[in-house]
């Protein structure tokens, strides 16, 4: 009998829990956190409260959708981090819990492993494509951009990093100085499609790590533009909002794509996957694909449903990781950097 995982998340301001039997996925139960719209982004204590609210919930349906009883659960994998420490200490509580209660091994899963191994996630339907090891993986999201060259399921070296602000974090940055909605990612997606990406010009860094990246110069030059433009004509912003986002959207792309590029290149690597929140980004899944289709890469552009958080992920870790006897302590706790735990 193929293992059964139940994955719980809940790192940022998703609650989510998933059963997994083998790499087949069964269930995936999300919860997203409105309470944070209204301020322009992720308020950590109402986030915790959220996730208290919530995990009961989640993971019950979790359970129930995939018809699954806790008897039958092999083991509980939860993300220990990195995340809000008020937020991963719902779902590192919980999990002990319902371990300690119901006599069934823990097993600790990075948030960001996660992310990479979602794509080895299988539905019930169908199988997805799954890259071969080693592959460069470029993380994209909302507090992470990573490019890492990953060996096996549970071997990853991280390559290159940002040295300041995420990709996701620009997106979201940006479009908090234009007056739109949290999170501004697939909000500047949308209004990106139609606008033009040549429009503005926003710096672009010179960053001294080969394969690093940075995207805070690329912040301050869209808020002087936008300062400069606004002291012209205060419309400015709802005037040129799809050009602005556009331009934005393509500059942050050719940030992204120059360094995976050119780790391809050094690393000799073909298989080029992307994962995290931004890689639902349209414009990326796009420039990723014909960035490949150019020099003969396969890519792994993952299913929107696996590139935001998502407890799916979790669990597929925690499968390579309860088949190699990597089962955690009940007395862990859970850590919100990620230095911490790789
Ligand atoms: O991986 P994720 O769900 O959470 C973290 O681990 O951080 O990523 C969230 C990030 C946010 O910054 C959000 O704006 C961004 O992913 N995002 C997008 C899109 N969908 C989500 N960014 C650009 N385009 C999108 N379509
Ligand atoms: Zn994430």
């Amino acid at each position: 009998m193929d293992i059964t995982i139940l994955g719980i998340e809940s790192s940022c301001d998703d609650t989510s829990a998933a059963v997994l039997r083998g790499t087949t996925l069964l269930s995936n139960v999300i919860a997203s956190q409105a309470v944070h719209v209204k301020y322009g982004g992720v308020i950590p204590e109402l986030a915790s409260r959220a996730h208290q609210q919530n995990i009961i919930p989640v993971v019950d349906t979790a359970l129930k959708d995939a018809r699954v009883s806790i008897d039958k659960i092999d083991a509980i994998a939860f993300t220990r981090g990195p995340g809000l420490l008020g937020s991963l200490l719902v779902g590192t509580s919980f999990a002990k819990g319902l371990a300690i209660a119901n006599k069934i091994p823990l097993v600790e899963v990075n948030h960001l492993q996660g992310h990479i191994l979602s794509h080895f996630v299988d539905l019930p339907d169908r199988e997805l494509p799954h890259p071969e090891f080693p592959f460069l993986c470029l993380l994209v999201s909302g507090g992470h951009t990573q490019i890492v060259k990953v060996n096996s399921p549970l071997e990853m070296e991280i390559i290159g990093s940002t040295i300041d602000d995420a990709a996701g974090e620009a997106f979201d940055k940006c479009a908090k100085v234009m007056g739109l909605p949290y999170p501004g990612g697939p909000v500047i997606d949308r209004l990106a499609k139609e606008g033009n990406p040549k429009a503005f010009t926003f710096a672009k860094p010179h960053v001294k790590g080969e394969f690093d990246y940075s995207f805070s110069g690329l912040k301050t030059s869209f808020l002087y533009t936008l300062r400069d433009a606004v002291k012209e004509d205060a419309d400015f912003v709802e005037k040129n909002k799809a050009d602005l986002c556009a331009s934005l959207q393509s500059t942050i792309i050719d940030i992204l794509l120059d360094k995976l590029i050119k780790a391809t290149k050094l690393l000799g690597i073909k298989d080029v996957a992307i994962a995290g929140g931004v890689s639902a980004n349209s414009g990326l899944r796009e420039a990723v694909a014909e960035a490949g289709r150019r020099r003969g890469w396969r890519t792994f552009i993952p299913e929107l449903k696996f590139t935001t958080d998502n407890a799916a992920m979790i669990a597929i870790s925690g499968y390579y990781r309860y088949k190699q006897g990597m089962i955690s302590d009940l007395g862990i706790s859970p850590v919100a950097r990620l230095e911490e735990i790789l």
